[in-house]
């Protein structure tokens, strides 16, 4: 008898077919809708394999329902939807999809970030909805990208991508990390910061760490107040390491300029949420590694994990709690 895995989310037919050999595939037939908590509960009873994306809460719960599992492959590089220490006590690999990502997530980070700075949404909102009356001479300005200081929260694989677009711009690199990247620091000329300097001496803060339980609402009101008035935060890791609270009373009352936010603490963000009623902040409904080349690659990097795993072999890009 061949294996289960269970796909949560429709993906391609091109994509899923090479599995079919190996395994018997089963799947979520909705590519815009997760799969509801009850489903996926009951799926995961029988499974060998699940195939998660980061809207799925593999938790406890899941876990000791889903007797079976042995592999779980998460497509993303970032795996704070699972709970992957309770994972692993129960001998479940993990798996994630690094490296694919980073390019375009650091290519959307730079883009955030130069949208955040000229109110470009607000800008094209303006000229849609009739308002452009005249060219004006303080009308639609921004704060300069090109020569300015960025400060990086999360030196990883994305933080140099971003840090080698930051070059071409001239900027001067601050970085915060858990640990200090003298390579680095060598090859760019960046320089490592404690975070409350970094905050206080950037321009922009770019957040990349990972969410965990150290990250989590690691942006909070002292952080805030930390940064330049006309300092702008952007965030394109996950929601829950700003606090949001926070951030809506540093925005509403100026003590930051402005925020581009990609990701958020509950997603998709609730329309009345009121981060989403003030007018400094840019968003996106978390498209960090969304172009299709990226995409494709990142289930590529799932199928080889299942084919692997069903052939007995270790699969690649294992991740630990
Ligand atoms: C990741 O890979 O962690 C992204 O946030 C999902 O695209």
């Amino acid at each position: 008898m061949k294996p289960t895995v269970y796909i949560c989310r429709q993906m391609p037919e091109d994509v899923v077919a090479p599995l079919r050999d190996q395994y018997e595939v089963r799947m979520w037939e909705s590519a815009s809708e997760a799969v509801p908590r009850d489903v996926l509960m009951k799926e995961a009873a029988s499974a060998d394999a699940l195939w998660t994306v980061i809207s799925d809460q593999i938790d406890e719960e899941i876990l000791d329902a889903a007797a079976e599992l042995k592999l779980i492959v998460n497509m993303a590089v970032g795996y704070n939807n699972i709970d992957v220490k309770a994972a692993n006590a129960r001998g479940i690999i993990v798996t994630n999809t690094p490296d694919v990502l980073t390019e375009t997530t650091a290519d959307l980070a730079f883009a955030l970030l130069m949208a955040t700075a000229r109110d470009l949404i607000g800008a094209e909102n303006t000229l849609r909805e009739g308002r452009w009356t005249s060219w004006e001479p303080l009308g639609f300005t921004g704060t300069d990208v090109y020569g300015a200081t960025l400060g990086i929260v999360g030196m990883g694989r994305i933080g140099e991508a971003v840090m080698r677009r930051a070059k071409g711009f001239d900027m001067d690199v601050l970085y915060h990390n858990r640990s200090r990247k003298s390579e680095m620091e060598d090859m760019y000329g960046c320089r490592y910061a404690e975070l409350s300097d970094l905050l206080a001496s950037s321009d922009f803060v770019l957040i990349l760490v990972p969410f965990n339980e150290e990250t989590k609402g690691m942006i909070g009101e002292k952080e805030l107040a930390q940064m330049k008035e006309s300092g702008i935060l952007i965030n394109v890791a996950r929601g829950g390491i700003v606090d949001e609270d926070a951030l809506f009373d540093a925005l509403r009352t100026k003590k930051i300029h402005a925020a581009g936010l990609d990701v958020f603490e509950t997603e998709p963000v609730p329309l009345d949420h009121p981060l989403l009623t003030l007018p400094n902040l840019t968003v996106l409904p978390h498209i960090g590694s969304a172009t299709v080349k990226t995409r494709k690659a990142m289930m590529k990097r799932n199928v080889e994990a299942l084919q692997a795993f069903a052939r007995g072999e270790e699969p690649n890009h294992q991740v630990q709690g």
